[in-house]
């Protein structure tokens, strides 16, 4: 039998479902294993497959007695951390960092990434900004050979409250597609950024000069930030259906 069938917790979900978590686990834990060494400062990302980051970190942590200094993405992260008992900072105290790990909602061929499904996009940009090597971890549903064929919710931007329409508006009118207010799951209300702002989903009609499109976007008055990384990402570990895990 093959072991992802039997993660425990996850027996009574579909049979897909159980593989991406197990392919999330595996990317997580060998991206850990190979870049995280004792005195580091890690950027520690935001989203459902850092969870296991922070698990294997931890896990490391205690049994080799590292020394590591964790700076979070969001209150998720932060959280994490401090479950698991690691060692919180912040940018002020640590504002170069040896290695960020953070999960993607799409990779493609050339490593441009979409990231903000959580909407966490800006303090990720910014941690991974601040780190030597920023690595990627995901399943192999975030595979792409081109951004929109596996992710189909767009490109996420942050943008300051009032600014949202005209932002919209703006996106729309010079890049085509459609620029979409974020919504609670409630849908009472808009979903509210850990710094305060409103995210809007990008849905783009065709591919696009990344670095470009990411670049016009941020120049539009109330734009804080786009889920764009361009030239970024160093590797990305994909967790794969078969139990295999592929660098790239
Ligand atoms: C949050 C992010 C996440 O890293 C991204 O959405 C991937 O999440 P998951 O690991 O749950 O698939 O960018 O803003």
């Amino acid at each position: 039998p093959q072991p992802w069938r039997h993660v425990c917790g996850f027996r009574s979900r579909s049979s897909s479902a159980v593989m991406a978590e197990e392919a999330k686990k595996l990317a997580a834990y060998a991206a850990v294993d190979n870049h995280i060494q004792n005195n580091q400062v890690v950027g520690v990302g935001s989203g459902s497959t850092i969870v296991y980051a922070v698990d294997r970190l931890a896990e490391r942590v205690r049994q080799e007695k590292l020394n590591i200094v964790c700076v979070p993405t969001s209150f998720q992260a932060r959280q994490l951390i401090l479950k698991h008992g690691l060692s919180l900072s912040d940018l002020d105290r640590h504002p170069e960092l040896d290695v960020a790990i953070d999960g993607a909602d799409e990779v493609d061929a050339s490593l441009t990434l979409i990231k903000g499904g959580g909407g966490c996009l800006t303090q990720e940009k910014i941690v991974a900004g601040c780190a030597k090597h920023f690595i990627v971890i995901a399943d192999y549903r975030k595979d792409s050979k081109a951004l929109g064929q596996q992710w189909k919710k767009g490109v996420p931007v942050e943008v300051i409250p009032i600014a949202y329409v005209p932002v919209s508006r703006a996106i729309a009118r010079r890049f085509g597609g459609e620029a979409v207010l974020r919504m609670a799951v409630s849908k009472a209300g808009p979903v509210v950024t850990d710094n305060s702002n409103f995210i809007l989903d990008w849905k783009f009609e065709h591919a696009q000069n990344w670095k470009e499109v990411n670049t016009a976007i941020k120049m539009i008055p109330g734009v804080v930030e786009t889920g764009l990384f361009v030239g970024m990402a160093e590797r990305v570990y994909f967790g794969m259906e078969d139990g295999s895990v592929k660098i790239r």
